[in-house]
């Protein structure tokens, strides 16, 4: 076995290896808008769901570990408190891979990407068109984990209206997981997807009294 400090790792390092570890991880797929309603649209894999009522996920924009600066999505969303999360499926991977280069700040990356803006019901920044579930969030909190290269900053976003593209629910409502199709963010250049080769369900435990 090998075993770090990670006060022993560069942060380069220390980044590397737990982008392989901490995985697979989902993505946020996160439409912003700047003061002058100038539109942003970046995939964040530091990302999850972390309460349903409220319904708050967090994602973080970190700081760039190459050389500190800030990412368009925090600035975007420190002037303007709000943001979709468009969920990412096999579909559109590709295409949000693209939205990930770093353009000049005010380029629009729907167009750079070539995926189709649709306007929110209740918040300013546009929702992804092609992707299969869309979130829009007000943006609640953002904190900072410091100021160096390579820090994280929570946006907790809390979502108010969630948008199914047809096909991902059954005619009760209920959710068809196999129709996801979702994909996830690992270490590097690696990613998966879920196919229904790599499903499987696993049942609940069945309750035992604690006291045998
Ligand atoms: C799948 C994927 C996941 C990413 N996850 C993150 C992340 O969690 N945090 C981060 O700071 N950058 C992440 N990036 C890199 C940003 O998307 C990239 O820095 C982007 O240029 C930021 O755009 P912005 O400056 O317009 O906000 C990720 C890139 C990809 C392709």
């Amino acid at each position: 076995m090998k075993s770090f400090e990670i006060t022993g790792l560069s942060t380069a390092q220390a980044h590397n290896y737990l982008l392989h570890a901490i995985a697979p991880r989902p993505i946020a797929l996160v439409s912003t808008v700047d003061k002058e309603g100038k539109v942003n649209l970046s995939p964040f894999s530091f990302y999850n769901l972390f309460s349903t009522n409220p319904p708050v996920c967090i994602f973080s924009p970190s700081r760039r570990v190459r050389d500190n600066t800030i990412k368009h999505t925090l600035e975007n969303v420190q002037e303007v408190a709000e943001c979709v999360i468009n969920i990412v499926d096999h579909n559109i991977v590709y295409k949000v891979n693209q939205a990930s280069a770093e353009y000049p700040k005010g380029v629009n990356e729907f167009k750079e990407a070539g995926l189709t803006e649709l306007a929110s019901l209740h918040i300013r920044p546009p929702r992804v068109a092609e992707s299969p579930v869309q979130l829009e969030c007000i943006v609640k909190q953002i904190i900072s984990l410091g100021d160096g290269p390579g820090a994280g900053n929570l946006v907790l976003a809390e979502i108010k209206t969630i948008h199914f593209k047809d096909g991902l629910l059954d005619e009760n409502g209920k959710p068809i997981q196999r129709n996801f199709d979702h994909v996830a963010r690992l270490g590097g250049d690696w990613y998966c997807r879920v196919t229904s080769e790599s499903l499987f369900e696993l049942p609940k435990p069945v309750n035992e009294p604690l006291n045998r």
